[in-house]
């Protein structure tokens, strides 16, 4: 139901969906008023014509199978797209002619003295004739007016242009500076606002790589889907945002390939702030439909241009259905939608056949090379990357990047054997590697960033793919900290040695090889008494990357030093050194014991009526405070309050960790999380709810 406001007198009423899954439809008192079949998306139901005063029925039906003529539907897919509404809904009360929409532009990025323009569409469903202006003004986030200007408007498009802008900063990567457009219209009608960020940035994609703001940036990211455990995709701003920051902090990626949807708005404007660059894509998996499927791809590039195309993270479009065959009339239509829609960004779409047809702007790569040599008959050998006219079959210098690797080549669950999680991290790290020394690869995002429930026709029995760096929980395994020590150590020195150090975990006694991930100058080691040793990253076989990996191996140990099996298992202690000092040091244990229950909320302070959840991670540690690898113990969870545990309140460890959420309800106040276990105290965290 809902009732009628005085405000309502006079103006337009909406409801603004964020997106809903898939197939909606929205009826007032019976009457309906919109159909949008695009799940990722959002649409605006029109309220006014029938809205009366006193109460008013709302009906949203959501039909959300997996119908055959909405991409991504009609094929396989390795993803769950869940159904229902599962992003915001607004109400929205506007004047009857009022702003819609505007696309900023920034010509001129890298010269010393900058202009901007801003194309402004009108939204006037009732058509009424009206003059007036617009009047805009450009401010720095945090900072001051920069310039402003105004235009005379009396038809559903106006056009402003702002000149001689000097000291602009640019939106880099490091230093992401936003400015905010702010929109003012005044006609007979009434008054009506709308303010976009935006950013002043150049991105092109060459055939020597990527150039972003003028310089060679190698692109280094990971592909993310938009769903979590027990909510599927339905999880807000703050999980959204944390996911952005994930990537950028935790794990030193500099781009993230939004396959293969476009996903939330509090996702993309994270990205916004924090310099993550974005690769945006249209819904779709492997199948193309019929002409009906088709229009409605084409009509899904708008939809996501449209909303997205203000955002200086994202720097190309995917417009091609992810891993599809060549089909010329459909991807030049999607092509030239997109370059009709936004001159400004460079145009890719996802292949993984070969030869295909280069309608876009970049070829964009999924190259699974790497873990075919397992696949009977192949003869090849092992190839990390192959060549750019190898995959294209085009000669010429073309720009190109990786979309994918790994993934379903090697899957790898967090609590996998040690063994298989360092053929895991090689993996990442000898593609991150082979991109970063291939000028002709302006970079690479891999599959993927967490793992993720899926279709039967994938994953590993329990629908889950675990295809990714993180955990559902987003909890790290292993091959994380590939990624993670890639980053420079002024923003976080890492240091993690790939092994659960046992001398009876491998297939073969012993921890040798040993990778430590680390972006550390060098390290020094210590096996029980032995005396320290000094190793160096391991450029032999990792030239390329920005920080290899150290490798204990034949190279620089012997077996003997760490004991032979039958001999007394010792202690490790890795201390790692940046400019000749020792800026972080760990210990393991020979005889590691379950130590300490460790809880870890991301926040402590949540925000009432926004369904706000946040993270906790639970984690067992031994006594040097590393995480034991084993423990599978359950932990029973309760919390006392206005909101709610996501999910069950009963959890088994699995590899030493868990993770959920816990949402915030409408009223402010206090919450109280107990966690029980059989071995240690109980553990209480509160929350506050503002
Ligand atoms: C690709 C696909 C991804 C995912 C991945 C698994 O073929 O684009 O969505 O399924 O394989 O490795």
């Amino acid at each position: 139901m809902l009732t009628w406001e005085d405000g309502f007198e006079g103006r337009e009423v909406s409801l603004v969906f964020d997106a809903a899954m898939a197939d909606s439809e929205v009826y007032l008192n019976g009457h309906r008023i919109i159909a949008h079949k695009d799940g990722y998306t959002p649409f605006e139901a029109r309220l006014t014509p029938h809205l009366k005063r006193g109460e008013n029925l709302l009906t949203v039906k959501i039909d959300g199978s997996e119908n055959p003529e909405i991409p991504p539907f009609g094929g396989q897919i390795d993803y769950l797209c869940f159904a229902g509404i599962y992003r915001d809904v607004w109400l929205k009360v506007a004047s009857p002619v009022s702003i819609a929409n505007v696309k900023i532009e920034t010509p001129d990025a890298l010269a010393d003295t900058k202009s901007v323009t801003a194309r402004v569409f009108l939204a006037n469903p009732e058509g009424r004739a009206f003059a007036g202006t617009i009047s805009a003004q450009i401010s720095r986030r945090g900072g001051g007016d920069v310039a402003t200007a105004s235009v005379n408007v009396s038809a559903n498009e106006a056009f402003l242009t702002f000149e001689n802008l000097t000291g602009i900063e640019l939106w880099d990567i490091d230093n992401p500076v936003l400015y905010a457009l702010s929109l003012k219209l005044e006609t007979e009608h009434g008054e009506d606002v709308l303010t976009h960020r935006f950013g002043f940035r150049t991105a092109q994609f060459t055939p020597d790589g990527f150039l972003f703001n003028g310089r060679p940036l190698k692109l280094r990211g990971l592909n993310r889907h938009q769903s979590w455990p027990h909510t599927g995709y339905a999880m807000g701003r703050r999980a959204q945002e944390k996911d952005a920051d994930i990537l950028k902090y935790e794990l030193a990626c500099n781009i993230v390939r939004t396959s293969h949807y476009p996903q939330s708005k509090w996702f993309i404007e994270r990205c916004d702030e924090i310099g993550l660059l974005c690769f945006e894509e249209i819904p779709g998996w492997q199948h193309i439909g019929g002409t009906e499927w088709q229009k409605e791809s084409v009509e899904n590039v708008r939809c996501m241009i449209e909303r997205d195309w203000n955002h200086p993270s994202i720097i190309i479009w995917g417009v091609r259905i992810n891993e599809s065959q060549d089909n010329h009339d459909f991807y030049a239509e999607t092509n030239r939608l997109a370059r009709e829609l936004d001159a400004t960004r460079q145009t890719g779409g996802v292949r993984f056949i070969t030869n295909s047809e280069l309608l876009e702007d970049v070829y964009t790569m999924n190259d699974f090379i790497l873990g075919q040599e397992e696949m009977p008959g192949n003869n090849r050998g092992r190839v990390v990357l192959r060549d750019r006219v190898e995959t294209t079959g085009i000669t010429r210098p073309i720009p190109y990047m990786i979309t994918e690797y790994n993934g379903h080549m090697y899957p790898t669950k967090r609590f996998d054997q040690e063994q298989r999680q360092a053929e895991h991290v090689t993996r990442h790290l000898l593609i991150l590697d082979a991109v970063a020394g291939d000028s002709n690869i302006s970079g690479s995002t891999g599959w993927c960033m967490f793992d993720y429930n899926t279709h039967k026709d994938f994953g590993a029995g329990d629908r889950i793919c675990y295809h990714g760096v993180l955990d559902m929980y987003r909890i790290p395994k292993l091959a994380a900290y590939a990624y993670a020590s890639q980053g420079d150590p002024k923003d976080g020195v890492v240091l993690q040695p790939v092994t659960f150090w046992a001398r009876g975990e491998r297939n073969v006694g012993g921890v040798l090889p040993l990778i430590i991930l680390t972006n550390c100058d060098y390290i020094e080691v210590k096996f029980g008494e032995w005396p320290a040793k000094r190793v160096y990253p391991d450029r032999e076989n990792y030239p390329h990357l920005p920080h290899p990996p150290v490798v204990l191996d034949l190279r620089s140990v012997t077996p003997e030093e760490f004991g032979t099996w039958g001999r007394v298992w010792r202690e490790g202690t890795f201390t790692g050194y940046v400019d000749g000092k020792p800026v972080k040091s760990l210990t393991l244990p020979a005889d590691p014991v379950p130590t300490t229950l460790e809880v870890t909320p991301d926040d402590t302070a949540l925000r009432a009526g926004e369904k706000d959840a946040v993270r906790v991670v639970i984690r067992v540690l031994d006594q040097c405070g590393n995480l034991l690898p084993f423990f599978e113990e359950p932990v029973s969870l309760a919390l006392e309050g206005p909101g709610r545990i996501i999910g069950p309140a009963d959890h088994t460890l699995k590899g030493g960790a868990t993770g959920f959420w816990i949402e915030a309800g409408d009223e402010h106040g206090t919450l109280t999380l107990t966690i029980k276990s059989r071995r240690f105290a109980t553990s209480t965290t509160t929350f506050t709810i503002n």
